[in-house]
């Protein structure tokens, strides 16, 4: 049996590719390379000694879909496949709602069809909206405030009507806050396109001097030191979360919201001292007015994680950030 994992040669899905061939499990990728590259595959063998299978396809392509799900015996699937850029969504949302909200529908008619009826979801802490406050626990009220967030909302409510609709359903959709760091091989990590919208890809890009300086959005939130405050969470972590989740499935019917997260929240400066530290290059940076849309502070309450799949973050700031320098040090240019 294998696993299906959609957009396995993204940032997120070649972590846990790598982990779960480290475990023997045999995997199934299919992406449409939208906004990654097969290098990560020769990466992913280099490090693990092992070979995943690669379809290039795209989830909303049901007949392809169907021969993936012919062709391989399929016990249940990770679906990371999705466009992420929140600034993009608000400038092409058709794009962003046909690709993620009509790509998943697809990709579950798929699914019931073969009676494949085991899902882990890549959903955001974008779902707790801008009127929560942190810590953020799974029962408080969800809300979007962009097409990006819609979309994880939209598939969140698809979920958790289709599991209350066929009870043969097991779905987990892990609430992911900002993952971060890369594999400590430096063989693989986030290789953005463009210029970089999240902190910490910018902030390596300026150490490795692509980018002159760094834009601080804001600095009189109210915050430890007024810079905007997030739960960074190792991407190593985070992809091991997905494995217990995969195992969790069977003894978890319905559809089960979870945060992976670590409970704590770091600032943009504290981000940037850190890197300087770790990496001992000069960090330029200027404040400049806050960003649309941001929030002060958003960090996860990481309970449920440890109670439900029995997982918590091991990995702290130093190790995420010193994998990140590893990965952009030795790779300047991501995989080009
Ligand atoms: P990524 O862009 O690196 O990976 C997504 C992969 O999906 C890419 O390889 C892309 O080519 C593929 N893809 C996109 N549309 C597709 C389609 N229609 N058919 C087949 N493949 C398709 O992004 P990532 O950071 O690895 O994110 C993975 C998932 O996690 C996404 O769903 C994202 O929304 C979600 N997420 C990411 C973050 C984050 O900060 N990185 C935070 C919360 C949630
Ligand atoms: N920031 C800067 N300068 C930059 C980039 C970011 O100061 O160049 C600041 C932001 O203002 C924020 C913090 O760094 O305070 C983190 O910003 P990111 O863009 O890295 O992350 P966000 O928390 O804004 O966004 C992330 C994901 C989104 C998701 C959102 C909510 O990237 O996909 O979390 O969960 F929607």
């Amino acid at each position: 049996m294998s696993l299906l994992i959609t957009g396995g040669t993204g940032y997120i899905g070649s972590h846990t590719v790598v982990e779960l061939l480290n475990t023997n499990q045999d995997v199934v990728i299919v992406d449409n390379l939208a906004n990654s590259s097969t290098k990560s595959l020769d990466r992913v063998e280099q490090i693990t000694g092992k070979k995943a299978t690669f379809i290039k396809a795209d989830i909303c392509d049901k007949e392809a879909m169907r021969e993936v799900f012919k062709a391989h015996d399929i016990s249940g699937v990770i679906h990371f496949a999705g466009l992420k850029a929140v600034g993009e969504s608000t400038q092409i949302p058709l794009s962003y709602y046909h690709n993620n909200v009509s790509g998943t529908v697809v990709l579950l008619d798929v699914m019931n069809e073969f009676n494949v009826k085991n899902l882990v979801f890549s959903s955001s802490a974008t779902v707790y909206g801008e009127n929560n406050t942190s810590p953020l626990v799974e029962t408080m009220p969800t809300s979007a405030t962009n097409p990006y967030g819609q979309t994880k909302l939209m598939i969140e409510h698809i979920l958790f009507d289709l599991a209350k609709s066929d009870p043969d359903w097991s779905i987990i959709s892990l609430r992911y806050f900002n993952p971060i760091g890369a594999h400590a091989s430096g063989l693989i990590g986030e290789n953005p396109n463009g210029i970089p919208n999240n902190l910490l890809p910018f902030v390596s890009q300026v150490a490795v001097g692509r980018l002159k300086q760094l834009q601080v959005f804001g600095d009189d939130y109210d915050t430890i030191d007024g810079t905007g405050v997030r739960d960074y969470i190792h991407v190593v972590d985070l992809a091991l979360a997905h494995l217990k989740a995969v195992a969790a499935l069977p003894k978890l019917p319905g559809c089960t919201a979870i945060n992976v997260g670590t409970g704590n929240g770091t600032s943009v400066l504290q981000i940037v001292n850190k890197f300087k530290e770790i990496s001992k290059v000069d960090i330029p940076y200027q404040i400049s007015p806050r960003r649309p849309g941001d929030i002060a502070t958003v960090f996860a309450e990481a309970k449920l994680a440890h109670e439900v799949l029995g997982w918590q973050a091991e990995r702290d700031l130093t190790d995420m950030i010193s994998d990140t320098w590893r990965w952009q040090s030795e790779n300047p240019n991501g995989f080009e």
